[in-house]
């Protein structure tokens, strides 16, 4: 059986990708599925909390959890700072297009009309969990607030996966970061996740090819004991 230690918490989770429009009928988006999110949802939800999913994902509502559907990084951002008001967690599993196309059209591009694009021009969305966390600071958001971040990462000749997790938990000022490895039949579209949940205390949790259901639960233990250690922020 589950704990109930989330009962009367509002839960924000972010999941699934970003779709960034082009025209009508076309978008640019990623791999993300939404299942670790909705994972983290459902657990939380059975754990007693009040959980508010932001999503693209086209899985099926987890029970007794409130969906707000989005598809662009800008609609995700709105939704989930306006829900973050009032949150005691919020965790952003979703995996935000860092661009979108500039210039939308609002009629299909034609392949034979010789309005098809050279090229699409991109400009960058805004970091949304950036901007939790200087909604944050400036009080917007409850003081005591937990904020935890995903990190995909890989190992490169500049640092290995957990460096780069770490660093990436420094530079974005969260509490705390889940960071999965990549590219090893883990983590996009797949049913099982490994990796290391990092807290900003210098804490860190190892998670070795878990369902995406048992990570969910490390997180949010991880989610629970920071909450009971705010000296440790
Ligand atoms: O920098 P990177 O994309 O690796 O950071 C990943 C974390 O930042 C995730 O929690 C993701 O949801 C969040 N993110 C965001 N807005 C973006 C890009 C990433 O909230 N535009």
């Amino acid at each position: 059986t589950l704990p109930w230690d989330l009962a009367g918490k509002r839960v924000v989770v972010t999941s699934g990708g970003t779709r960034e429009e082009i025209d009508p009928v076309r978008f640019l988006g990623n791999r993300s599925s939404g299942k670790q999110g909705h994972a983290i949802a459902a657990v939380a939800a059975a754990r007693g909390a009040q959980v508010t999913l932001v999503t693209s994902s086209d899985l099926p509502v987890p029970a007794a959890v409130e969906a707000i559907r989005i598809d662009s990084a800008l609609e995700m951002r709105d939704a989930t700072l306006s829900a973050a008001a009032d949150a005691d967690v919020v965790i952003k599993a979703a995996a935000v297009a860092d661009f979108r196309p500039t210039d939308v059209s609002s009629s299909k591009l034609k392949k034979d009309s010789g309005s098809e694009p050279a090229q699409i021009r991109l400009e960058r969305n805004p970091d949304i969990l950036a901007g939790l966390v200087a909604a944050h600071a400036s009080g917007e958001i409850p003081a005591g607030c937990v904020l935890v971040g995903f990190a995909a990462e890989t190992g490169d000749s500049t640092g290995s996966v957990l460096e780069h997790g770490r660093a990436k938990l420094a530079r974005k000022g969260c509490d705390l970061l889940v960071v999965n490895e990549v590219g090893r039949g883990t983590t996009f579209g797949q049913d099982v996740n490994g990796g290391w949940i990092l807290d900003a205390a210098g804490g860190e949790v190892s998670v070795d090819r878990a369902s995406k259901d048992l990570l969910a639960s490390r997180i949010l233990d991880a989610v629970v004991s920071w909450a009971a250690a705010p000296s440790a922020r």
